[in-house]
């Protein structure tokens, strides 16, 4: 499913180099839950961008569901991400003159869905996250955790092989955060596969495995032993 192979990413600025990720290597299979943890300046971030065809890596290869991702251009990575895969982010990043359904529906646009069926899709979508009453609905008129929900069905609305997030209860309080948890949980046993960054340890019981970063390096990559059921 994901397959990173010495991975470097190299950030420049101002004459100063930077190796935030040095020869990661890192490989998850299908159907896993998998989270990603380490101290603030570890990487986690900079490998979910490039995970999520985000951002680009100075060396080393990425395979993505058997494909080839390393070199691809702007426009064939933006094809890969709107069909293969679904990212959510710590600050939601909804569209705010949009009512929920439209936000939910927008990455079926970009994917050339006739409208009547991205209305049923968006629908279907919101629905899974427990929103179907609020479609008209704009995503300032509505809970913190209920826009992370809008987030997820915006990014599970394409059937994503894989559903990628970075620190996405980061915003939220520790109720709203196991509901979030349920929610990625329900999806990993019906076959999606799910990376997640988190700070905290106990939201990263609720996964199947945790891989610990450390200085731009993966220092630990263990199963979850007694995972905690929602
Ligand atoms: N766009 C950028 N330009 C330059 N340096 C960057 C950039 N983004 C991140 N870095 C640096 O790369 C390193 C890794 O950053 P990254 O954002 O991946 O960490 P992180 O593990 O996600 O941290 P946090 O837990 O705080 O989100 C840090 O030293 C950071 O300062
Ligand atoms: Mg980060």
């Amino acid at each position: 499913m994901i397959d990173l192979k010495n991975v470097v990413k190299i950030y420049r600025t101002g004459g100063e180099e930077l190796m935030a990720l040095k020869h990661v290597n890192l490989h998850i299979a299908e159907g896993e839950f998998t989270s990603i943890m380490g101290p603030s300046g570890s990487g986690k971030s900079t490998m979910m961008n490039i995970l999520g065809l985000l951002d680009r890596f100075d060396d080393g290869t990425y395979l993505l569901n058997g494909q080839n991702v390393t070199h691809l251009t702007d426009v064939q990575s933006a094809k890969v991400r709107n069909q293969e895969i679904g990212f959510v982010f710590q600050s939601f990043n909804l569209m705010p003159r949009m009512t929920l359904l439209e936000n939910v529906a927008l990455p079926l646009v970009y994917a050339g869905i006739s409208k009547s069926e991205r209305k049923d899709r968006a629908l279907k979508a919101l629905e899974q996250v427990g929103l179907a009453d609020r479609v008209h609905h704009r995503p300032n008129a509505i809970s913190g955790g209920q826009k992370q929900r809008v987030a997820i069905a915006r990014a599970i609305v394409n059937d994503p092989v894989v559903l990628m997030a970075d620190e996405p209860t980061g915003n939220l309080d520790s109720k709203t955060t196991l509901e979030i948890m349920k929610i990625f949980q329900d999806l990993n046993d019906n076959g999606t596969t799910v990376v997640m960054v988190t700070h905290e340890p106990d939201v990263a019981q609720y996964t199947k495995r945790i891989v610990s970063f450390k200085d731009g390096e993966i220092i630990a990559d263990n199963p979850v032993s007694e995972r905690k059921k929602l």
